[in-house]
């Protein structure tokens, strides 16, 4: 079985995906940090800093995206990435990464490259969580359940400040706020693959929900599908 899950960034997918995966007993697929990677290769890494924006728009761009030494493999149900040798986790995670692989997300080369990446991931079967921006629309619209995953800005900034806290990082309400409009502007207003809800996808606004109600929403959903679903930890 293939969930997918879409939706604005802090609207709550990552930890609920995680939680939703382990619960069922499914792997996890994050398809931000295949981005976040992307990005992080193109504009961090010394042998390619030199890339320009012309050489990803160039019809060669897939070519050079397939030579970069980057890896994608599932390990014990969840996503490893690795540059040569390095495990990259920590360094996608930055302010800078974060701005560069939306930024970077609108080109069709590099949208093609992880796609074909995200379906060999899936083909290795059996049960994947799949999260993302285009997982129900384009990766893989056959998904048996899909679900767009919404929250009201005030409260999905509010997160992510928690967030930042928790990483000892202090940014003001209204900076996260303006920071997160300007992500979901330029993901769902991209030409290639926007975010949006496709038309059979659930929709489930976790406002004023915790994140314990909303997977359990969403394993009763998967539970009501396939009645043989274990029920896990
Ligand atoms: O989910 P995230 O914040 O880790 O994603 C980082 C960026 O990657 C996001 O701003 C848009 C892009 N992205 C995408 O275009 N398509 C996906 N399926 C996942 C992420």
């Amino acid at each position: 079985m293939i969930i997918a899950i879409d939706g604005p960034a802090g609207a709550g997918k990552s930890t609920v995906c995680k939680m939703l995966a382990k619960r069922l007993g499914f792997a996890y697929l994050d398809t931000g940090a295949m981005y976040r990677a992307v990005a992080w290769a193109l504009e961090t890494a010394p042998s390619h800093r030199s890339l320009s924006q012309t050489d990803l728009e160039d019809q060669k761009a897939g070519e050079l995206l397939e030579r970069l030494p980057l890896r994608f493999v599932i390990e014990r149900g969840r996503l490893e990435i690795f540059w040569a040798q390095k495990s990259l986790s920590e360094e996608l995670r930055g302010p800078q990464v974060t701005e560069a692989a939306s930024r970077l997300s609108r080109l069709p080369a590099i949208r093609q490259f992880l796609v074909a990446r995200q379906r060999e991931l899936a083909s290795q079967g059996p049960d994947f969580v799949a999260e993302g921006r285009d997982t129900t629309t384009v990766v893989f619209p056959e998904a048996e359940l899909k679900v767009f995953l919404t929250a009201d800005l005030k409260t999905r900034a509010k997160r992510r400040c928690e967030e930042y806290r928790a990483k000892g990082v202090e940014l003001p309400l209204e900076k996260v706020e303006e920071m997160l409009a300007q992500r979901d502007h330029a993901d769902s207003m991209r030409d290639h693959s926007p975010m949006r809800r496709a038309e059979n996808a659930f929709l489930l606004d976790t406002s004023g929900l915790c994140v314990e109600e909303v997977v359990e929403r969403l394993a009763q959903k998967a539970r009501n599908l396939s009645p043989a679903l274990s029920d896990g930890p």
